[in-house]
């Protein structure tokens, strides 16, 4: 039991049966671990230190027993040191998406400092808002835009993004997006789903069951989503600006046809360490091209 759980008085519960009795850690770490959670030790001290009453680490400890994610069991997830609200319903971001996210900030400090203006950011595709929140925060001066199609995933990143001063909407795509930002984006990020639609029911049951499926489905081959940004990117992005996408190492060579296809100068990266693939592409800066003829 934490130092805050004891201050707090028994009265606090909200069970109208009265509250429970304190459950001690070793009964919270041994009910995890017979459910199946791997870090239960790990889980076991989050829990403890996220309830502020022994009734809400009893609900807690039920609510992971019975598979949800531990994010939406404590209402956050840390990413890239941050603690980003995660509500229920919404997706959870992973870990490996930190990668995606460095690359776009060191891009976002080239131009900022090509350009000598604040870079103009864009996470589409925001969910919780985990990605725009840490480029607000790594970005030393930064205009920031985040959308959304689903309502929950537009409240819980407005929750997220707004101290940053960023704006997030709802609707498809770039749909919902000032018109004004045409032609001016220096950094899309855009993690879409990309799960192929038959992989989905692979997946494990804390996404499968809690997560929705507008977040993972990216239709037969897991790219129908980012065929569609890729097609749309080019008028949006600012000359020499950046789309960036997370994919599957499998997906990668895919992706690349459909950026190149639609004039975007493609490349892969990856992290061993994050297990990540990423595809970047950049809209020609014809400005910086030499001339016909120039030697
Ligand atoms: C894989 S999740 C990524 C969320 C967040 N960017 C992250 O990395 O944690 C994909 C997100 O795309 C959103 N989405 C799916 N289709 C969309 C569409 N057509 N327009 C806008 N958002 C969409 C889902 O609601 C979900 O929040």
């Amino acid at each position: 039991m934490s130092s805050s759980q004891k201050s707090l008085p028994e009265q606090s519960s909200p069970l109208a049966l009265g509250p429970c009795a304190p459950l001690p850690r070793p009964t919270v770490v041994a009910r995890l671990r017979a459910a199946g959670c791997v870090f239960a030790e790990d889980e076991a001290e989050l829990l403890v230190s996220a309830a502020r009453t022994p009734d809400e680490l009893a609900v807690m400890v039920e609510q992971r027993v019975i598979g949800l994610p531990l994010e939406h069991v404590v209402g956050w997830a840390e990413f890239r040191g941050l603690r980003v609200a995660v509500d229920p319903g919404v997706f959870v971001p992973r870990r490996r998406t930190e990668f995606l996210v460095g690359r776009a900030v060191d891009l976002g400090r080239r131009a900022a400092k090509r350009t000598r203006r604040p870079t103009v950011a864009v996470d589409l595709c925001c969910g919780s808002g985990a990605v725009g929140a840490a480029l607000a925060a790594d970005l030393e001066r930064v205009e920031l835009y985040a959308a959304d199609i689903e309502p929950a995933a537009v409240r819980c990143a407005r929750r997220n993004v707004a101290a940053t001063g960023g704006a997030v909407y709802q609707g498809d795509l770039f749909d919902p997006l000032p018109a004004a930002l045409r032609g001016r984006i220096d950094i899309l990020v855009a993690n879409v789903p990309y799960v192929p639609s038959d992989e989905v029911g692979l997946l494990p049951p804390e996404a499968r069951d809690h997560e929705p499926l507008v977040a993972l489905d990216g239709g037969a081959d897991g790219l129908d989503v980012l065929r569609r940004v890729t097609a749309t990117a080019p008028r949006w992005l600012a000359p020499g600006g950046h789309l960036l996408v997370e994919t599957s190492e499998r997906q990668a060579p895919r992706a690349v046809e459909a950026f190149t296809r639609n004039g975007l100068l493609a490349r892969v990266e990856t992290s061993d360490e994050l297990y990540a693939t990423i595809v970047i592409g950049t809209r020609p800066d014809r400005r910086q091209e030499p001339s016909p003829g120039t030697p």
